[in-house]
Formats: structure tokens, sequence, C-alpha cells
């Protein structure tokens, strides 16, 4: 019972009519597969906005050609139905229930007129980098993850026109670098200040940071993803207690070993792609010696680990002094 938009156009004459309602627009992107984070991003943006308009849209640019574009799920029947089911009471009045206003499911050919290749050097038409903020962290497992990112959500803007966007915290370094996009392209709204970023929803028995890519985790990988929660807050503990970056990063290597080891028996293999420390603002590595005393400002700490063949992530931003 949610208007859906598939195409711009339409889109663009609801939006004129709450433009001149003078309604603020609270957008929460995503590419469906819709868990309690996309959710707690919703819930923000229905509490904080007259409307709210959630995408789904799984956007080709982001996938390099050997990721999993074609298995990524869809599940847009149950994603509807979670849309719908959700409910915040407007701040004015209690009895006032707001929901998700309208949905955005456009086909590929409308958010690439000039179509798209996932093979970057066969590309056509306009791309968006963010220079100096991609090619850290998960930009240098994913060279040209973030370039489809910034590409997909300046459009997305361009069409939703946002009073305030919603990002999850999960994936920092893409909200982090969304913001300096919007800052260098001087867009008048969302402005970075506007681009909100909202906690990481855990499992609550687990600690397991919930992500679309955790329904590809069978019985016995499902019991060895939150070894990387674990991992980072071992790190952020040692960290905290006055270690060196150096140190932190063992004790995590420690926890991850444990669950190698526990993999191995159930012929799962689980492998570090990275756990790193880093600046908030340049996404420089930390060097060794660095202590949190001698920094005196937040840090980065994220990883990602393969259980099986699902690569999953995880941060943690560890606090100022
Ligand atoms: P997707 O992975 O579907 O995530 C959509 C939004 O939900 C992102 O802002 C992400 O950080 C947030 N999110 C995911 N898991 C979360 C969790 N456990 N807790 C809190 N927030 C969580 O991120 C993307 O899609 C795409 O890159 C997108 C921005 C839509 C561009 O294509």
């Amino acid at each position: 019972d949610i208007p859906i938009f598939t195409t711009v156009k339409e889109y663009r004459v609801w939006r004129e009519e709450a433009f001149y309602a003078g309604k603020d627009v609270g957008f929460v992107p995503t590419m469906g597969a819709l868990h309690d984070g996309h959710l707690s991003l919703v819930k923000r943006s229905l509490a904080a906005n007259d409307l709210t308009v959630v995408s789904i849209f799984v956007n080709p640019a982001q996938f390099a050609p050997h990721e999993d574009l074609a298995t990524y799920p869809r599940t847009l029947p149950q994603d509807l139905a979670h849309l719908s089911a959700l409910t915040v009471p407007a701040p004015s009045s209690r009895d006032v229930l707001r929901k998700t206003s309208a949905v955005f499911i456009p086909p590929v050919h409308e958010m690439y007129p000039s179509g798209i290749s996932q093979d970057v050097a066969s590309q056509q038409g306009t791309f968006v980098e963010v220079k100096g903020l991609g090619q850290q962290m998960e930009g240098r497992s994913r060279p040209t993850f973030f370039r489809g990112v910034a590409t997909v959500v300046i459009k997305l803007f361009n069409i939703i026109q946002p009073s305030n966007a919603y990002f999850g915290q999960k994936d920092i370094q893409q909200a982090l670098l969304l913001r300096r996009m919007v800052s260098d392209l001087l867009l008048p709204h969302p402005t970075p200040n506007h681009l909100h970023i909202i906690p990481t929803a855990r499992d609550p028995a687990t600690g397991l940071a919930l992500s679309s890519r955790n329904a590809y985790l069978g019985p016995s990988e499902l019991r060895l993803a939150p070894f990387l929660y674990v991992a980072l807050k071992a790190a952020a503990t040692a960290w905290d207690s006055g270690a060196t970056k150096a140190d932190s990063v063992t004790s995590a290597l420690h926890v991850l070993e444990d669950a190698r080891r526990l993999g191995k028996e159930e012929h799962i293999e689980v492998r570090i792609d990275y756990l790193e420390f880093n600046d908030p603002e340049t996404f420089a590595v930390l060097p060794d010696a660095a202590t949190k005393g001698m920094r005196g400002k937040a840090t980065v700490l994220s990883g990602a680990v393969f259980v099986g063949r699902t690569r999953l992530i995880d941060n943690l931003v560890l606090g100022e002094e």
C-alpha cells in the first residue's frame, strides 16, 4: 500500500507536491534484502522528517565483475511488507503514526541512461570519484567499489532531493566518503550535516553486524561469523588500556586464529582480508607505535574476513581521549 515509483519522471511529480507543501523528505538508500539494520535507518528518518523515501536498487557499478551482483539477495515482497509494518509516532502528536511515504525502485536503465558495464575500462558516461578516500580499507580490496557507490548516490540525491539522508555506521567508510562528496560537489542538499550516520544494528545474541550478505551463511558459518566482532572488541579493549596499535591488532588476530582453527574442523575457511586502525578524516593507516594516549582523537578500527565464500565487514569507532 506504499506508493512505488519506478521512473524519475513519476517521482518528480510527487516530490514537487511535497516541496510546495513545505514537507521535509528523509531518504534511506538501500539495495534491498532489508533487515533490522536498514529498518533502524528508516525509523530515524520517520522520526525526524514529515515524509520518508526508501530506495531499493542493486547498483551494478559497485560490484566488480567477479563479485556477487547476480546472486545478491533480492526479496522485494518481504521488503515492502517490512516497510508497510513499520510505523513511528509523529513528534507533534503520539496519535499520528508515520510510515514510509514512497519507495523508489528504478530499473537499471533509469539510473544509467548511458548504460552500465561492470568492467570499468569499457564504461561510458559520467562517474563520480572521491579521490584520496576510496583506495584505503574497503577500497584496497574493492578498488572500483566507492566509485560505483558515489556515482549511484549522487544520482539518487539528484532524483530524491532529500532534506536528510541516513547511512549506517556498518559501512563507515562509505558514509564518511559520501559526506566528503556532498561537500566537494557543493550540493545544496543534503549537506554533510544532513547526512546522518546511524549506529550498527547487531544480532542481540552474538553481536554479529546485520547484513544482507549474512543470508549467504550456512549454520556452521553463522557460528563463525560473530568472531569478527569479538576480534574487533579485543583490539578495542587493548587500545583503550594503552596498548600500541600493533599489539591491539595482534590481540584481534589471536581471536581470529581461534575462529580459523574452529572453521578448519568443519572444512570452512576463515580468512582475514584486513584489520586496521585508520584516521576517520584521511583514512590514513595509524603507525604501529601509535597509542590512544598519543592520538587524542577518534580512530576507526575496521576489518573484513571471509567466512567460506562470504565476505563480512565490521568496525568500531574508538572515541577521543
Ligand atoms: P545496503 O548494503 O543495502 O545498505 C543500505 C544502508 O543500510 C547503508 O547505509 C548501510 O550502511 C546500512 N546498513 C546496513 N547494515 C546495517 C546495520 N547492521 N546497521 C545499521 N545500518 C546498516 O550500502 C548500500 O546498500 C549501498 O552501497 C548504497 C548506499 C544503497 C548505494 O548503492
